[in-house]
């Protein structure tokens, strides 16, 4: 707590803020953390079936843009391919408008946000998180399951060897064709886990500190984890 209170102007006034806002469990505003490739996306289709609430994923929403072929998908395409965070000028307020829709009011699964102490700071004045599920990965798994991760339009995410999909290159839940991300490959990887270390990471001991975050060892399989994930979300 106290190198990361060093980085941020107001670091009391977040403290605070989330000591303050300790809901009682029950409420679903949930975060997912981990590193590239922990499996916060996998493990968020899950939390949504079981507990039905929406996954946000600013990866996706910035890809939609992307691929949309918009001003905003122009620019945060540069920081996307690079691994490099998308400023947050682009990004809170993207996140912002989706959470005021609808289908939020009774939670949601933030994954990939906050990512950084400025974008803490800003959520802080959005919402108030419940939980922050924090998916623990020996980082030399990770560049193994993300250059071999295939997608599907419809969110569903294989991987050829440790995840592979019933019929090579289909997906199982759709049909739909599987493809590679661009940000997939292992030098834009190996940024992407940079700044991970460097920017994201000190959030974890920030929401530790605070008493919302709880580490779940993310080495095992897919369902071992979920079935953790799930039931410490329904206690
Ligand atoms: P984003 O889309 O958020 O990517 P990420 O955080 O790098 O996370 P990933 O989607 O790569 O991994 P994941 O943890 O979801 O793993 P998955 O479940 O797919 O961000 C992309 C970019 O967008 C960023 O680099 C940045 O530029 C920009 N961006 C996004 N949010 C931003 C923000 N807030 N601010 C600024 N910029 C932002 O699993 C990975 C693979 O492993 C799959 O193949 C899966 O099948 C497999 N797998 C999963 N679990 C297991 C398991 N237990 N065992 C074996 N294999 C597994």
């Amino acid at each position: 707590m106290a190198s990361l209170f060093l980085c941020t102007d107001q670091p009391h006034d977040l403290a605070i803020t989330f000591l303050n806002s300790q809901n009682i469990r029950g409420t679903m505003k949930i975060a997912l953390f981990g590193p590239p490739g922990a499996g916060k996306g996998t493990q968020a289709r899950y939390i949504v079936e079981k507990f039905n609430i929406p996954q946000i994923s600013t990866g996706d929403l910035l890809r939609a843009q992307v691929r949309a072929g918009t001003d905003l998908g122009k620019t945060a395409r540069e920081y996307m391919d690079k691994g490099a965070l998308v400023p947050d000028g682009i990004v809170i307020g993207m996140l912002e408008e989706r959470i005021k829709e609808d289908d939020c009011k009774d939670g949601f699964i933030l994954d990939g946000f906050p990512r950084s102490i400025s974008q803490a700071e800003a959520l802080k004045d959005i919402v108030t998180l419940d939980e922050v599920v924090n998916i623990v990965v020996d980082e030399s798994a990770l560049v193994r399951r993300i250059t071999g991760r295939r997608m599907c339009k419809c969110g569903a995410t294989f991987h050829i060897d440790l995840n592979p999909p019933k019929k090579e290159g289909t997906c199982d839940q759709c049909g739909g064709s599987l493809y590679q991300r661009d940000d997939d490959r292992e030098e834009t990887v190996l940024n992407r886990l940079k700044v991970y270390r460097s920017q994201t990471q000190p959030l974890v001991e920030l929401y530790k500190g605070v008493g919302i975050l709880k580490d779940f060892d993310g080495n095992r399989s897919i369902d071992e984890i979920s079935s953790d994930i799930l039931s410490y979300l329904s206690k």
